[in-house]
């Protein structure tokens, strides 16, 4: 078997992260969050964003972004994302569900980041018109679904326009970590203090079981999520397990670590493939996540050859690359190796 690349979430967790779960089995203790486990994150979080913060773990990434998005959006709204966004692409109209009704509203931009002119007209269309759905909050994938990273600057350009039309700003951070390590900033410049109000920080794609964080840093969003989460059947009795995952996730910058490894090795296996003739970069990959072409025959010696990926799901030739926090170095090279080996010998 040769080296995966079909997703991050491939690789299993931590060895940290699971001994911490095993720790936090002994004994009992209070249930649904009431443990000194749940509070301890709660702080954490709130040293790590340098503000205080309200958090709510669930147990997926798209129980974090839809609940966040039904704290901030009711049934007749709308949300204002990108066309490519995985709330509206990936989660099987769960945030339809969840919202009680309220539509996804998918708007272009180049590399899968929100137009702001776009945006602006949207965000005031038909404000107040009692026929028509209502904006009601934007949301914007750090990173994008294309590999992509918002630089500061291109998130403070979209929460501006957002406040000034008086809609919140949700975060979809499946890959927090790796846009993070990406941008080299805190967590708070790349949240509160660019304008976002709330956030899924994702914690499983990058080292956890399964535990994710919906990250509140606008006070009155966070009024109802108990209820919502519990109605939304994410209210964990055994709380503790994910809490502990979450601890052992944020100790020692664990996060951070991960990330460092995943990014890496996305560089090295952008920079070997740039190189060989026939392939094509679509979106140059800031993170851990690469789209790229090639020709039909190199796409099927490689998954012959033994390695994974996702294609056939996009334009021909079009393939997804994702590295994680357990890539190693070397499948990356014998990755790049065998594509460069297809490429002279076609020539
Ligand atoms: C950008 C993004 N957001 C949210 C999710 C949802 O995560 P989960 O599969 O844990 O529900 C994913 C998962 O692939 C993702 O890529």
């Amino acid at each position: 078997m040769k080296e995966a690349f079909t997703s991050d979430n491939i690789a299993g967790a931590s060895d940290s992260v699971i001994a911490a779960i095993m720790a936090a089995n002994q004994g009992d203790t209070m249930p649904y969050g009431n443990d000194d486990y749940t509070a301890q994150v709660t702080r954490m979080f709130t040293e790590l964003f340098e503000c205080d913060v309200d958090v709510f773990l669930v147990s997926t990434g798209t129980a974090a972004n839809v609940l966040s998005l039904s704290a901030m959006t009711p049934p007749w709204g709308s949300v204002l994302c990108h066309s490519e966004s995985h709330i509206l692409n990936d989660e099987c109209s769960a945030p339809e569900f969840y919202t009680g009704g309220a539509r996804l509203v998918g708007i272009g931009g180049k590399d899968a980041k929100i137009d702001p002119i776009k945006l602006k007209t949207l965000a005031h269309q038909k404000k107040g018109d009692v026929h028509s759905c209502q904006p009601s909050s934007v949301s914007v994938s750090q990173v994008t679904e294309v590999g992509s990273v918002y630089t500061l600057q291109e998130l403070k350009t979209i929460t501006a326009i957002a406040k000034e039309a008086g809609l919140p700003v949700h975060m979809d951070g499946a890959r927090f970590a790796n846009a993070l390590v990406a941008l080299g900033c805190t967590p708070a410049e790349m949240t509160w203090k660019a304008g976002v109000d709330i956030l899924s920080f994702g914690a499983t794609k990058n080292g956890a079981m399964t535990a994710e964080a919906i990250v509140v840093f606008k006070k009155p969003l966070a009024k109802d999520l108990g209820h919502l989460r519990k109605r939304g059947g994410h209210l964990h009795s055994k709380m503790r397990l994910l809490a502990s995952q979450m601890i052992a996730y944020l100790t020692d910058e664990l996060w951070r670590i991960n990330a460092e490894h995943a990014n890496g090795m996305m560089a090295l296996l952008q920079d070997g493939l740039k190189g060989i003739p026939g392939v094509k970069i679509n979106t140059p990959a800031q993170a851990n996540m690469l789209f790229c072409t090639m020709p039909t025959p190199m796409i099927e010696y490689l998954l012959a050859e033994g390695y994974a990926f996702y294609t056939g799901r996009w334009a021909e030739g079009m393939i997804r690359l994702v590295t994680s926090f357990r890539t190693p170095k070397e499948g990356v090279e014998a990755f790049v190796e065998s594509a460069r080996y297809f490429a002279e010998q076609g020539a």
